[in-house]
């Protein structure tokens, strides 16, 4: 089998719920702290071993562009300063890693965004898909793990989070075969059911490894009712075709495509500062 070195990353979305930061900034340029989404999620890719970036861009977002874009002007005069900090800060892509931006054309959902990458992953390949707005802060490398139990059997893998029963709706919810460690085999996800009828607790965040097999699955799948290619109706045909296994996250993750998500994530990076937290205690306590 191959070895996994291309992963997708869908930056098409048009990132409503931030509106109107969105108007201008991608959703995945929003930072925690200092560091943009897309930047932590690239980091990821980049330390699991892929070694090609391929971005589903939507036309306003020549930003990301620019953002992994070398600087030689200002890298020169930090130098000369002596500011080896900011260098590092302005080096945000490792000059041997590929990237390719891809255009999506019109936002149809994240199955049409994926679909996008086509032209770009050979056949027999599979190739990792992050999410930049699911914020993961982990000891393992959440994509690494994935990449590894894809590779045991060849088979789809995707990334599964234990989630409270209140939340479950808003989720793709997994019916799990036997656990084995943190892997199971899937035999169906059910698209935001509601607790009583929720198949598991386990719902799907955003890293998957796929095969190039979706692609023709991709194709052929019925757009919803919203006018969207869903990725999660290809992947209910994957687990006939190819089957379909998960992995349980084991670490913190931030929906920062909602308000919420994306303020309690900057909070649990700033707590992790010591100055920071010093100040952001001392703030609570006045409230
Ligand atoms: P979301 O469901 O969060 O949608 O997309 P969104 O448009 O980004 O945000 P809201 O709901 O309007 O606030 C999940 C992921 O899929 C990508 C998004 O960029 C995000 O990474 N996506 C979604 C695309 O690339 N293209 C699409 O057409 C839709």
């Amino acid at each position: 089998m191959k070895k996994i070195t291309k992963a997708v990353f869908p930056v098409g979305g048009m990132g409503t719920r931030f509106l109107p930061a969105t108007k201008s900034i991608p959703k995945e340029l929003l930072p925690i702290i200092d560091k943009p989404l897309i930047q932590y999620a690239v980091e990821e890719a980049i330390e699991a071993g892929i070694e090609t970036l391929i971005f589903i861009t939507s036309a306003s977002k020549h930003a990301i562009s620019d953002h992994f874009d070398p600087m030689p002007d200002l890298r020169a005069k930090f130098l000369r300063q002596n500011k080896q900090d900011l260098v590092n800060k302005l080096d945000t892509l490792p000059i041997e890693v590929k990237r390719v931006f891809v255009p999506q054309g019109q936002p149809l959902g994240l199955g049409h965004a994926v679909l996008q990458a086509e032209p770009m992953v050979e056949e027999d390949e599979m190739f990792a898909v992050i999410l930049a707005d699911d914020f993961i802060q982990a000891d393992k490398n959440p994509l690494r793990r994935l990449i590894e139990v894809a590779q045991t059997n060849g088979r789809a893998t995707i990334s599964v989070e234990s989630v409270e029963p209140d939340r479950i709706s808003s989720y793709g919810v997994i019916a799990p075969d036997e656990w084995q460690g943190d892997f199971v085999g899937v035999n169906d996800i059910v698209e935001k059911p509601d607790a009583a009828s929720a198949p598991s607790r386990f719902g799907v965040i955003g890293r998957y490894v796929l095969p190039q097999s979706v692609f023709s699955i991709l194709a052929q799948t019925q757009m919803d009712h919203n006018q969207e290619i869903q990725l999660t109706d290809a992947l209910k045909e994957l687990i006939k075709v190819n089957g379909l296994q998960a992995v349980k996250l084991t670490g913190e993750r931030f929906d920062c495509g909602s308000q919420e998500g994306f303020v309690l994530a900057n909070l649990h990076v700033a707590m992790q500062d010591e100055k920071l937290n010093l100040q952001i205690r001392s703030y609570l306590s006045n409230c």
